[in-house]
């Protein structure tokens, strides 16, 4: 399918979309007046971010995300060092707006630092560094909504705990009795590894790491979008009691995620080299994207 330049970027930066999660879920504990800002924010970006999710919504079909993992899953894009690939990652700067974003680097290592900070285990603080790592699909000229934004099931029902599930009317899946039931595909409590998810930099990254991590970081990469369900609960038809036990991990991982802006941004020379040797512990010299 061909995409015009509209639809393939309708966000000023793929940043946009992150920002309007914070917003959905704000922090339990923020101080009372970042709440009121929160609730006050009113912005034309607001009418980006909904027409970000009608073209995702519209177009994340399973046949689609079958198309996705044909072309990526092959892994045969590039090949390169994991702080060349941050450096690659980099690249994907969002000018519009520099005063609220932090560059992709910065978010990693703010979400890692904190996670380091709780006294978590190695593996959680890389998870950390890592996860968004699948953003590179935006460099590889892919639509943003097939790169960032919620992430949930295709091929059964959608469910409207999904933000802007309205716009699913518009997902041909939708109107096919091959998809549109609550099982669609699948059977009862499956299991979330036999379940496809809409295409994004999760999936993307957790079959690029899946051989490396322990399954923890594993579920944390694959299903960090995944908000209907680590947030909303709709879709527990499908999982089984090992997801269930798992998901206590994605749970644990979406505060650092959303909350760990910090207002000093960490020193990354000085802090170099304890990830270069976390960096060596677990991952191969090289990843292949
Ligand atoms: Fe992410
Ligand atoms: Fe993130």
């Amino acid at each position: 399918m061909e995409f015009s330049e509209k639809e393939i970027a309708p966000l000023s930066s793929i940043e946009v979309w992150e920002d309007d999660v914070l917003l959905r879920y704000p922090e339990e504990d923020a101080p009372k007046k970042a709440k009121e800002e929160y609730r006050n924010y009113d912005n034309p970006e607001r009418d980006t971010v909904r027409e970000f999710y009608r073209l995702n919504h519209k177009f994340q079909t399973f046949d689609f995300v079958k198309e996705k993992q044909a072309e990526f899953l092959k892994f045969n894009k590039a090949e390169m060092p994991i702080w060349e690939a941050f450096d690659f990652l980099n690249t994907l700067v969002d000018d519009s707006d520099p005063d609220t974003s932090l560059d992709q680097w910065q978010h990693l290592l703010q979400t890692s630092e904190a996670i380091r900070a709780d006294g978590h285990p190695d593996w959680f603080v890389l998870t950390g560094l890592l996860h968004d790592m699948g953003k590179v699909l935006c460099l590889f000229g892919e639509a943003q909504w097939a790169v960032v934004g919620d992430t949930f099931p295709v091929g059964c029902q959608h469910s409207d705990r999904i933000v802007y599930a309205e716009y699913f009317e518009a997902n041909p899946d939708a109107h096919d009795s091959k998809f549109n039931t609550k099982y669609g595909v699948y059977e009862p409590n499956c299991g979330l590894k036999n379940v496809n998810m809409s295409w994004g930099h999760d999936e993307y990254l957790y079959q690029m790491v899946k051989d490396y991590l322990p399954e923890e970081a594993l579920y944390m990469i694959r299903y960090h979008s995944f908000y209907s369900q680590h947030r909303e609960n709709a879709y527990e038809h499908l999982m089984d009691e090992h997801d269930h036990a798992m998901f206590e991990w994605v749970k644990k991982f979406n505060p650092y995620d959303l909350y760990s802006k910090l207002p000093t941004p960490p020193d990354t020379q000085a802090l170099k080299p304890y990830y270069e040797e976390l960096i060596k512990k677990y991952l191969p010299s090289t990843l292949k994207f």
